[in-house]
Formats: C-alpha cells, structure tokens, sequence
C-alpha cells in the first residue's frame, strides 16, 4: 500500500460514498459509510484550499485509509515523501513519533497530528538519558535506534532505523557489535538475520562483547500479544493458510511464520502471492486495508488486536485539526538538528 503515486478520491459525498462501498462495504456498515463519505469530502476541500498534504500509515482504519491519504505506505515510506514535501501543512494520519519525524525532517512545513497524544509503547520505552547510559557502558559502539521513538533519543544517537531497512542498516555499519533499540524482539530478529548473539544492558559487562547486539527491553503492546500458537491453530484449521509476521513480533513467532517485512513489504507480499488465505499477525486495521485492495483474497479474522494509539487518529479529528491547525508539532531547533542527523544518515544507507 505504499504508493509514491499522489492519490485521487471521488469529489462529490455520493461519488465518495460508492468508493468506499466497493473497497469497505463488507465490513463498516452503510450508515457509517456515508456519515465518512460526507467528512471526508469536506476534508479533502479544505486540504486543497490549506495546500496540505496528508499522509496514512497503513496501520489507519479502513475508511479513513481509503478516502483521504494522499500518500499511504509504511514509517520508512511515509518518512521520504513528508522530508520532500512542498505543502503548507503536513497532516500525519499516524502516531506521534511519525509526525515529529516529518517535522524533524521537513521544518519549514506546519506538521499536524489529529490526536493530542498519539503515543507508542515503544517510543516509550525509553530516554535519552538510558541511551546517554549505554554509550557509557559501551564506549565506541554505534547506536542504531528504531524510528519508533522521540526526537531526545534520536538525537543520541547514530543511525536510526525502520522495520523495512535494520537488517540492511546494520549490515552497513560494518561493526561486530550493535547497540539496537529499543525494540527487543525487532532487535533480536535482526540480530539472527545478521548473525550477532544478543546481550542485555543488565549482563555484565564482559571484556568480550564483540559479535554482539545489545538489546533494551522495549515491546510493541500490539505485536507482543501474537503467539506460536495461534499460528499453530490457523494451520491446524486451514493448512494453506500463509502467515505474515511484522518484525516486531516475538522471534519465535517470526520464525515460524512463511514472511516477515514491513507493513508495505507485508502489503506488497500479499499482493504478489498466488495464495489465497493469509494469517497476518500485526495491527488488525492493516488486515482490512490489504482486504479492499485483494477482494480475491481471504484475510483470516484471526488478529484483533488494534493499536489504541493508532485508533485515536479519526476523520473527526482530521477535519479538526485542518480546520483550526491544532495539534502542530513544535521541537527545540538545537533537538531537531541532532535528531536529523540520526534519520539523514538512515536514508542515506537505505
Ligand atoms: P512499519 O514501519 O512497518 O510501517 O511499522 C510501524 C509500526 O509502528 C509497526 O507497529
Ligand atoms: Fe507503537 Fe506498536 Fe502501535 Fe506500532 S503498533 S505504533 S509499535 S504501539
């Protein structure tokens, strides 16, 4: 779903209405169907007459993602159009790491986020002083941080990373050893795809760390609930079922599963695939998304598990924001410009 390719939508409420009834119809019901359809043509004007751009994590529900988006695609994805973007405003349909990382990249542009939190467990997880900590502890060693965090911390750090480009990234670095964060299990996935054995901050620390990544305990509350066993039920029941994996799954999850990518390259996968019945163990909105783009195809309704973050970005709330440009992302100039140099460095290498 993720497409360079600017985006048109039907321009009157009843051409928007028959848009969205052939893609969603199946699963959000008619009433709701055109009380959307009227929001988002009224979104979509007032984006022309702001000159704003908005941009959908493929993680939005599915009839935001199918009226408004000008651009939809995954964090690396979204990230290269918002640092090229000519528009006044960014809209960011997506959680709040990904607004302050177009903002970080693109500061000129007002940058918007419909949500007045929008959080992550993962940017969460940890401060810029924890990784001020680790550079201590492990002098030398380049920090290789998810894009799933805050501005501080990837300010401390130098290269940042997404689901899309870690294992690519980290092959680049040519270091024998990593500090990865603060993903633990996208860490340790990387870690095996990369042939590091991983250690923790609270493992001593040894003469010989070399060969080594050095992981933090942080967990995505979505992808942390999926299980080997519900992989094991689906194929019990539906043998040809494939099974799709997001990195930030736990590795014995990933490892049991047929593909592991980023939510585009999981979109991407199903598309080119012969099969017909997919398990996809990540965000369950993307599920629907990857549904109305494969009406041939069968998505198992066996992942409902919904990121609350993610689920605060509504079309309510979008016209809100457009209408009154509230929820701006503001950062220190002296923050930005340490932080971009951690995502500079990442599109460089990717
Ligand atoms: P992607 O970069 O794969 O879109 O992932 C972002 C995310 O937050 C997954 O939970
Ligand atoms: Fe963060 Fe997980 Fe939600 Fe992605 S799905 S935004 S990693 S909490």
């Amino acid at each position: 779903m993720q497409s360079m390719k600017k985006i048109e939508y039907p321009t009157t409420v009843q051409g928007m209405y028959e848009h969205l009834k052939a893609r969603i119809g199946k699963i959000v019901p008619d009433a709701e169907l055109r009380l959307k359809s009227e929001l988002a043509v009224e979104i979509n004007q007032l984006k022309k007459q702001k000159n704003a751009v908005i941009l959908g994590h493929n993680y939005m529900e599915a009839a935001l993602f199918n009226s408004i988006p000008d651009y939809v695609g995954d964090s690396l994805g979204l990230s290269r159009i918002a640092a090229e973007s000519t528009a006044d405003r960014i809209v960011f349909c997506g959680v709040r790491f990904m607004a302050e990382t177009a903002k970080i990249l693109n500061p000129s542009r007002m940058v918007l986020l419909p949500a007045e939190v929008a959080g992550c467990s993962l940017a969460a997880s940890i401060t810029a002083e924890d990784v001020r900590n680790l550079k201590a502890k492990y002098p030398g060693v380049p920090v290789v941080t998810y894009i799933n965090t805050y501005a501080d911390v990837k300010a401390e750090t130098d290269v940042c990373c997404t689901s899309s480009n870690a294992v690519d990234i980290v092959n680049k670095l040519d270091s024998d050893t990593v500090i990865c964060l603060p993903d633990e299990f996208l860490a340790k996935n990387v870690a095996r795809e990369t042939g590091k054995r991983v250690i923790t901050p609270s493992e001593a620390v040894q003469d010989d760390f070399r060969k080594a990544m050095i992981v933090w305990d942080g967990r995505c509350e979505v992808h942390e609930q999926f299980t080997v066993e519900d992989i094991r039920n689906a194929r019990a029941q539906f043998p040809e079922t494939v099974v799709i994996a997001h990195p930030e799954c736990p590795p014995e999850v990933v490892l049991e599963s047929d593909f592991s990518g980023s939510t585009t390259a999981i979109v991407n996968y199903v598309k080119k695939s012969e099969a017909q019945k997919f398990l996809i163990l990540t965000e369950c909105s993307m599920a629907d998304n990857i549904a109305a783009e494969n009406p041939e195809k069968e998505m198992l309704g066996l992942c409902s598990v919904r990121c609350p973050h993610m689920n605060e970005i509504t079309l309510e709330d979008t016209l809100k924001c457009l209408q009154e440009d509230i929820w701006q992302i503001e950062l220190e100039e002296e923050l930005r410009v340490k932080a971009k140099r951690s995502l500079d460095r990442m599109l460089e290498l990717s």
